[in-house]
């Protein structure tokens, strides 16, 4: 059987790298979203690097009566669930549009899937949800805490899904929910053909995009927030992952749902990182190294909620989805590089 995979949000950053690494493994894709965050020249792209098409259609997932219509129109057998509004300062101004966009979307998202009986679903979640903890290295089984409304939207889908996914027992009669959370860290980098990318609207909210643009001249100087942490260079650290292979874990999850582990159903959380940690000084360092230009950046004083350090432990996802990254720094940067040099405007 030919497998087909809705990829929601397969537009944006993640979800166009997710879109080639699935056509390359021999999956249909079918796109469906509102191009609120990105822009349907991605995905032209991604049939460009891949020579196959794929479908698309610009809908809403909040809106039901559409979902339900690419449901019934495509033979789709699991879903990769990555639409959703994602900046943090953002979800503090306007909570609502978070929870209604990234919430509410989700729950029409799994009632269409239920009414079409697809009941395997990988969700993009984030490192987010464990918020302020004392430990550094994080293990899934680590309390969720998240300390805005945007990983708050992600903790509280979290949970919808582990309680939809414990009916299963209720129901015997019906098939079971099969369902990974896959929990990001910070994922960086770009298609190594530079064809694809991130391309944040205006200012961009992460570090390496707004590296990446100071380096080339668009932005005149990078803020470095605190230099007086408890770290090695005072800086924050944090566990960078290429995208691709962060898609990569995505297929990997699509294949442990089809699998034996996920033969009776379940919902189980996985971490998607490197395992190894890495400051901003590192980060800018290794940018001047790898490109040749300077990156002007000053010291700023340290943003509230932001954490000394954290970095994941990717073990689980090794042991039962057989996944690890492999790609080092040293490729995240050429890649970002490349896809910045080629697309200074970015789709645009
Ligand atoms: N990039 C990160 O650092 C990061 C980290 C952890 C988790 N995540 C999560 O991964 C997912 C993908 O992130 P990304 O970086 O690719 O973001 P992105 O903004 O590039 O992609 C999200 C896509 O979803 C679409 N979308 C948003 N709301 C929609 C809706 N209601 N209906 C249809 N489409 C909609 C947007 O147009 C966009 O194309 C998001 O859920 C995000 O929260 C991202």
């Amino acid at each position: 059987m030919v497998n087909t995979v809705l990829v929601t949000g397969g537009a944006g950053y993640i979800g166009s790298h997710a879109c080639v690494e699935l056509l390359q493994s021999g999956y249909q894709v079918v796109v469906v979203d509102n191009l609120a965050n990105s822009n349907c020249e991605s995905l032209k792209r991604v049939q460009d690097i891949t020579g196959k098409p794929l479908a698309f259609y610009q809908v809403d997932i909040r809106d039901r009566n559409a979902l339900a219509e690419v449901f019934a129109k495509e033979p789709i057998t699991s879903v990769i669930h990555f639409a959703g509004l994602k900046a943090v300062g953002e979800s503090c101004e306007q909570p609502l549009m978070y929870y209604h966009n990234n919430v509410y979307g989700t729950l029409v998202l799994i009632q269409v899937m239920a009414d079409a009986d697809v009941k395997q679903l990988v969700f993009s979640s984030s490192a987010t949800v464990y918020g302020a903890s004392e430990h550094v290295q994080y293990t899934e089984d680590l309390p969720i805490g998240a300390i805005n409304p945007y990983g708050r939207t992600k903790a509280m889908i979290e949970d919808i899904l582990r309680d939809l996914s414990a009916t299963d027992g209720l129901k015997p009669t019906e098939s079971p929910w099969k369902i990974a959370l896959l929990r990001y860290f910070n994922p960086i980098g770009a298609h190594e053909s530079g064809k694809i990318g991130e391309d944040p609207n205006g200012i961009p909210n992460n570090l390496m995009p707004y590296v990446a643009q100071v380096a080339i001249g668009k932005l005149a100087q990078l803020s470095v927030f605190g230099n007086d942490y408890p770290t090695p260079d005072g800086t924050g650290i944090r566990d960078y992952i290429h995208v691709v292979d962060l898609v990569k874990g995505h297929i990997k999850a699509i294949q442990a749902l089809q699998g034996e582990k996920f033969a009776a159903g379940g919902c189980k959380a996985y971490n998607l990182g490197t395992g190894r940690g890495c400051s901003v000084l590192e980060i800018i360092e290794t940018f001047e190294r790898a490109t040749g230009r300077k990156v002007n950046y000053k010291f700023a004083p340290r943003r509230t909620g932001d954490l000394a350090e954290c970095f994941a432990n990717p073990e689980l996802a090794l042991k039962e989805l057989n996944w690890k990254a492999e790609k080092s720094l040293d490729d995240m940067i050429a890649d970002t590089w490349l896809w910045q040099v080629k697309n200074p405007q970015g789709y645009n």
